[in-house]
């Protein structure tokens, strides 16, 4: 049933409509959005209260590792509340009257997301918190002798704030969020169903049990499920076939460098890092992060929450330790204990 002239092949989807996939591969409504059950029944609740309240809903942190679906699910709560969006980041806040901007340039009720929150310079989220609690922003303009603060009444908004590293926010910045909402990952079937879904997207069909191999080694991670499936895509069509086979999928996993569980190239450096050269830790993430070539903020938060999570990584006082498991994954004999 493909139609040749709608498929879309692999260059297409890698060039200049990347971002068009990209943005139809993301679910639009709280029922497009897969997983994360208990984070859309909150949602769903809260949402509901303020649309009949007609407030602007409470602002709203999401945290959780890379890939998961935070930015996703901003745009999602926007549309449910019916609602404009606005987005920035962290980082691309630089003076405050950028963000003064930002805010005064809502409607009432709108959402101003802001990715990466935990980068925010400490004096423009100094800004942020009266705007949080009250829909104000004392501002000081001028120099000199003609120097006065000016008071700028705001409409009443929404944050929605993502972050990869919860840890990396200030009290005072993560108490004024009255939803704070943890992004699990995924479940196998959860990851199949959204592989199921980005292969229709694609004009593309994908076997079943080819879908759950395929989810079985995304780490937990939507962004991770739909990159393998792009590249495996590749080597179905390259081999002519019409519905992406569990033969192709485990050749293309291979090719990638992509286990049985899931774990990467850099994945399995870190593990082998800690046990070649640090007799399986302890090792302080500056080390290891020196040692392997990556920033820290990277392991911590991508690398280190999969690996932690499926047993593969302790974190204790003294550093990282590599779990049994982990030589196990990797082959290497485990050392005697004494
Ligand atoms: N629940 C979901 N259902 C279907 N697809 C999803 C879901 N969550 C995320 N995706 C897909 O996964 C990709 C990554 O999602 P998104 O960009 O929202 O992640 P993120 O948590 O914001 O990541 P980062 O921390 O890197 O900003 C998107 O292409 C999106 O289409
Ligand atoms: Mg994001």
């Amino acid at each position: 049933m493909t139609d040749r002239d709608d498929f879309l092949t692999s260059s297409e989807v890698e060039g200049e409509d990347e971002e068009r996939v990209e943005l139809s591969l993301r679910p639009q409504s709280l029922d497009q959005y897969l997983g994360q059950s208990r984070v859309k029944k909150d949602m769903s609740i809260y949402i509901q209260a303020a649309k009949q309240r007609d407030e602007a809903l409470d602002h709203v942190l999401l945290y959780g590792p890379p890939g998961l679906g935070k930015t996703t699910l901003a745009f999602v709560i926007a549309n449910e509340l019916g609602v404009g969006l606005k987005s920035t980041s962290g980082p691309a806040v630089e003076k405050a009257g950028d963000l003064v901007a930002l805010l005064s340039d809502l409607d009432p009720g709108d959402v101003l997301f802001i990715d990466e929150i935990h980068r925010l310079s400490k004096p423009i989220e100094e800004v942020l918190y009266s705007a949080m609690e009250d829909f104000y922003v004392d501002i000081v303009i001028g120099e000199g002798e003609t120097t006065h603060a000016v008071h700028v009444p705001l409409p009443p908004f929404t944050l929605i704030g993502a972050t990869t590293l919860a840890g990396q926010l200030s009290a005072p910045l993560r108490d004024r969020f009255g939803i704070v909402e943890h992004m699990q990952y995924y479940t196998i079937e959860e990851l199949e169903e959204i592989i199921q879904r980005s292969s229709d997207v694609f004009h593309t069909s994908i076997s079943p049990e080819a879908a759950v191999e395929l989810a079985r080694r995304s780490r937990g991670t939507p962004r991770v499920a739909n990159r393998l499936l792009k590249r495996v895509r590749d080597f179905a069509e390259v081999k002519g076939e019409d519905t992406i086979s569990f033969e192709t999928t485990s050749h293309a996993l291979k090719q990638l460098q992509v286990d049985n569980e899931g774990l990467d190239q850099t994945d399995r450096k870190i593990l082998r890092t800690l046990i070649e050269s640090y007799k399986g830790g302890p090792v302080g993430i500056k080390t290891l992060a020196a040692n392997i070539g990556e920033d820290i903020e990277t392991i911590e938060s991508l690398y280190e929450p999969y690996l932690l999570q499926n047993g593969f990584l302790l974190l204790t006082p003294r550093g990282r330790v590599a779990t049994k498991k982990a030589y196990l994954q990797l082959g290497l004999p485990i050392p005697q204990e004494d």
